[in-house]
Formats: C-alpha cells, sequence, structure tokens
C-alpha cells in the first residue's frame, strides 16, 4: 500500500511538472472562460470579432467598440463646441447669439489671429479684409468683410467661418474653435473706427431676442466638419 502511494505520488508530480511548462500564456484548460479571457478592451490586444462588433446593432450579443469617443466628448482645453445649425435660421437668429467666449486678445494673441488671417483669409479677402485678394477674381463673388462685419455679431462671423457662404467653404477642419474665434477679435481690429468698432459684437438685448442684422436669406454651403 505505501509503495502504491510512493508511486502515485510520483506520476501525479510528474505530471503537475510536464502541465506547468506548456506555454506561460495560455491559461490550460478552462473551466470558467470569462475570468480566463478578459471581456475588456485592451488597447493593442487584436480585437475578437466573435467578442466585440463595430455596429451598433450587434451590441448586446456583443460588445460595441468603435474606437470613438462618446459623441459629445470635447477633449482637454478645447472650447464648447458651436452648436448652431447650418441654416439660414441659425445663421440669421441663433448664430447672433452666441458670445465670443475668449478673454479680450492681448498684443500676441492678435499676431497671432493676423497670421492665421493672413493664411486662410487674405487670398480672397485680402490682408485688409477689403475683398482684394489674389484669388478673389478667380472664385468670384468675395464680399469685403470689414464693409459687412461691424453690422456681424462675432457669432455670425464665427458661423461663416463654421460653415462657409456660397463660394466660401468652411474652415472648421482648418481652424481650430479658438483660432476662429481669435481671428473674429482680429477682424474687428481692422473695421475701420468711424464706423465705432463692432456694435453687434456686443451683446444681444434682451427685449428684441435676437439681434439679426438685416433678414436676408444666405445659401449655404458646406457640411459641418468640426
Ligand atoms: C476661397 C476664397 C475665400 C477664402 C479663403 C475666405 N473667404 Fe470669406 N468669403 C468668400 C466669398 C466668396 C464670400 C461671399 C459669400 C457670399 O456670396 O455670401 C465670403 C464671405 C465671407 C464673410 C461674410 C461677408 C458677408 O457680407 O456676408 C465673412 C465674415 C468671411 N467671408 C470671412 C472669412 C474669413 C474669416 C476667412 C478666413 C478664415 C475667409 N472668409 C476665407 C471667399 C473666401
Amino acid at each position: 500500500m505505501k509503495k502504491f502511494a510512493i508511486i502515485a505520488t510520483l506520476i501525479l508530480s510528474t505530471a503537475v511538472v510536464f502541465m506547468s511548462c506548456k506555454d506561460k500564456r495560455s491559461p490550460g484548460s478552462v473551466y470558467m472562460p470569462d475570468m480566463a479571457y478578459s471581456r475588456a478592451y485592451e488597447s493593442y490586444a487584436e480585437r475578437d470579432s466573435a467578442v466585440f462588433t463595430m455596429n451598433p446593432a450587434d451590441a448586446g450579443h456583443k460588445i460595441f467598440y468603435n474606437n470613438l469617443p462618446p459623441a459629445g466628448t470635447i477633449k482637454r482645453g478645447e472650447l464648447f463646441p458651436f452648436n448652431v445649425p447650418n441654416d439660414s435660421n441659425g445663421l440669421l437668429n441663433l448664430s447672433n447669439q452666441v458670445k465670443n467666449p475668449l478673454a479680450p486678445p492681448t498684443g500676441k494673441d492678435l499676431e497671432e489671429a493676423g497670421r492665421l488671417f493672413n493664411i486662410n483669409c487674405a487670398v480672397c479677402h485680402g490682408p485688409k479684409g477689403e475683398a482684394n485678394g489674389p484669388l478673389a477674381a478667380k472664385v468670384g463673388g468675395v464680399k469685403s468683410i470689414i464693409a459687412s462685419s461691424p453690422g456681424f455679431s462675432d457669432g455670425r462671423i464665427f458661423f461663416v467661418m463654421e460653415y462657409g457662404q456660397n463660394n466660401m467653404g468652411s474652415y472648421a477642419p482648418q481652424l481650430s474653435r479658438e483660432q476662429r474665434w481669435r481671428i473674429v477679435q482680429y477682424i474687428r481690429t481692422l473695421e475701420p473706427k468711424a464706423a465705432g468698432n463692432s456694435p453687434a459684437s456686443t451683446e444681444v438685448k434682451k427685449d428684441t431676442g435676437m439681434a439679426a442684422p438685416k433678414p436676408e436669406i444666405v445659401k449655404l454651403t458646406g457640411g459641418r466638419a468640426g
């Protein structure tokens, strides 16, 4: 009996030694798969299509994961999105109620905004916003910014950069929200002083509700890009 016990112990321990010599990353026989295989998404791991899906309709059977941040996510330090819809109502009414979220610019801010204006806008609008940039004749229909801007609220100028207007495309993919709001501030410095600096950029009066300068309808182009 004693002999039998010794032999049995020997066989068992050899078996244990052999089992433990297998691939270290393999859990061996799995009795509870949920414990052995994590269903949490691991950044650089291969995505197992039996477990994860990019199709929201499959969520429930599988784990929905598409690498994108949830809708409405705002990156740290980024300004809130401009939520005015791209239609003439948004342009004429809602955009006028959006205030410039930035503090008044410093000299450095204006210098940077001027640099961005000269890169992105001056080709058509000219360095002073007078619609005389080198591309103005080619593009056609370029309007003088400084002729209109004294009557435009900050939100309306931002709206034009967000969505574009007729022959002008959206500048949302090229310029961050902060850069675009700074350009609005820069445009204010281009306006002729005698015209009274930016009456429409100040707060919209509560009793009128809206500060639409003129009830014109402008054909809008371009989709929301960012
Ligand atoms: C490719 C040429 C082009 C570029 C570059 C361009 N625009 Fe324009 N922009 C236009 C045209 C054309 C119009 C006139 C649209 C229309 O018919 O209402 C316009 C109109 C505008 C208006 C409205 C003027 C009004 O009276 O309705 C503003 C404000 C404006 N642009 C600002 C900018 C700013 C700021 C930039 C740079 C970020 C810029 N534009 C870059 C072509 C351009």
